[in-house]
């Protein structure tokens, strides 16, 4: 069956580039056919478009006051596995954190059957609170994250998914030979890609410099090369981490530069963290269009440090959010936005004539600076006509937030960024189709 043209009518938000100011529309309508955006116009010409599109009364949606519509979230770095630990084991920095709680955790999906209970309540849960597109680590268990591959093609998230590579400094439980990893690797990609929906797709994703040796990461780079694949890794997250690189990795003059050596650096690859990243390695990054993914929360639980974001954004290195669920305890784009903010706020407690990230930045970078952190900015991100249309229906009149007077366009989203929960999400589209909450 054809998937039925809709309008929505009212207030519409979205991001066209600009962090610094988003594109505002009081009274639009948007109109969808397809699952893509066919128009974005003023509210006057419903009648005409009504006409032109053939949509019926069913079809429209009106929305009220302290309603609008604006892009899904983008969750730029989460880890799926790690979803049974949130909130737990912030009594560790990542080091010591990675070897008590989490590696047990995910040594744990050899078992197909945990993995699908887990993997069905992070994908509802994370649409719920609006992630329309999330860039996931799963385990090094390739049976195990096609299950995750499988859930986000059923519950209609779009999704980047890695299976994890392993093979150095890891547990005896939680390792891999190079063979079986890059074996499971080209077996995951051509698996992933058999199932034949588009939106969920592959990313080849060695954990990180400490759990895989040069050779390895060269043979993912070249893999990546070779298939066209999205790359992501963690860096420069924890000075414990940066330290041990350096011992590793003698010959390499900074961190960056291990996994440049493996042709992991390109257009479509995703570092978690850079909190510690030297300019020499946000020039290199901005040069080739490799992105960061800002995770406050995590860098904040695991006490890891504060990334300087607008520092990032001044050296044209593109920057998404990520939660890093469970190194955060958040698993919502909503609660990272926050924690920017408030991370960016305290930088510039120590900084002469620093401005912090304000709440239309945070915005851009939830929407359509995550799209281009992760390579999918010409498929989502924001109301471009052609676009596919993942969005949010947001109702600031529900949950936390009374509207007892009225506000400006402005104003409701000021109150979305610091108050929203899932419960102000009513309705999430991912490619024209609306999810199951
Ligand atoms: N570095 C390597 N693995 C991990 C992980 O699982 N979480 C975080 N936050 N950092 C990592
Ligand atoms: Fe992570």
């Amino acid at each position: 069956m054809a998937m039925a043209t809709r309008a929505f009518v009212g207030l519409i938000v979205h991001s066209l580039g600009n962090p610094d100011q988003l594109d505002v529309h009081e009274n639009a309508v948007l109109v969808v056919k397809d699952g893509k955006i066919a128009c974005l116009e003023p509210e006057e010409r419903l009648p005409e478009l009504i006409e032109q599109y053939q949509i019926s009364e069913a079809n429209i949606v009106k929305m009220t006051k302290g309603q609008f519509v604006m892009p899904g979230l983008v969750d730029t770095h989460l880890h799926a596995p790690q979803y049974p630990n949130v909130g737990l084991g912030y009594d560790k920095t990542l080091l010591e954190w990675l070897d008590t709680y989490t590696f047990p955790l995910e040594a744990s999906y050899s078992d197909a059957a945990f993995a699908e209970k887990v993997y069905q309540a992070v994908v509802r849960r994370t649409l719920n609170a609006g992630t329309t597109t999330a860039c996931y680590f799963a385990t090094i268990h390739k049976d195990s994250t096609l299950v995750l591959a499988r859930q986000c093609a059923a519950q209609g998230q779009r999704a980047l998914i890695g299976k994890v590579n392993m093979n150095a400094n890891s547990p005896d439980n939680y390792i891999e030979t190079t063979e079986a990893s890059l074996r499971d690797t080209e077996g995951f990609i051509q698996e992933i890609r058999a199932l034949g929906v588009a939106r969920v797709q592959p990313v080849i994703t060695p954990r990180f410099a400490i759990s895989c040796d040069a050779n390895l990461m060269l043979k993912l780079g070249e893999i990546a090369q070779k298939l066209d694949v999205h790359v992501q890794t963690h860096i420069s997250e924890n000075k414990g981490e940066i330290e041990f690189v350096k011992e590793l990795f003698p010959d390499c003059k900074n961190y960056a530069e291990v996994y440049n050596k493996a042709k992991l650096l390109t257009k479509k690859t995703v570092l978690a963290h850079g909190v510690y990243l030297l300019d020499e390695e946000l020039q290199l990054l901005s040069k080739i269009g490799t992105s960061v993914s800002h995770c406050p929360n995590s860098n904040t639980s695991l006490q890891s440090g504060m990334c300087d974001v607008k520092r990032l954004l001044q050296n044209n290195v593109k920057v998404g959010l990520g939660t890093d669920m469970s190194g955060g305890y958040g698993h919502s784009i909503m609660d990272a936005m926050r924690q920017a903010l408030s991370v960016s706020t305290c930088i510039s407690f120590n900084k002469e004539n620093y401005k912090p990230l304000d709440f239309q930045q945070v915005i851009h970078l939830a929407t359509l600076g995550g799209a281009e952190a992760l390579a999918l900015d010409e498929i989502t991100g924001n109301f471009a006509v052609g676009k596919e249309f993942d969005a949010l229906l947001v109702d600031m009149n529900a949950g936390p937030s009374d509207l007892i007077k009225d506000y400006s366009a402005l104003e409701l989203l000021q109150k979305f960024v610091y108050l929203a929960d899932d419960r102000n999400i009513k309705q999430v589209y991912v490619a024209g189709t609306l999810a199951q909450l």
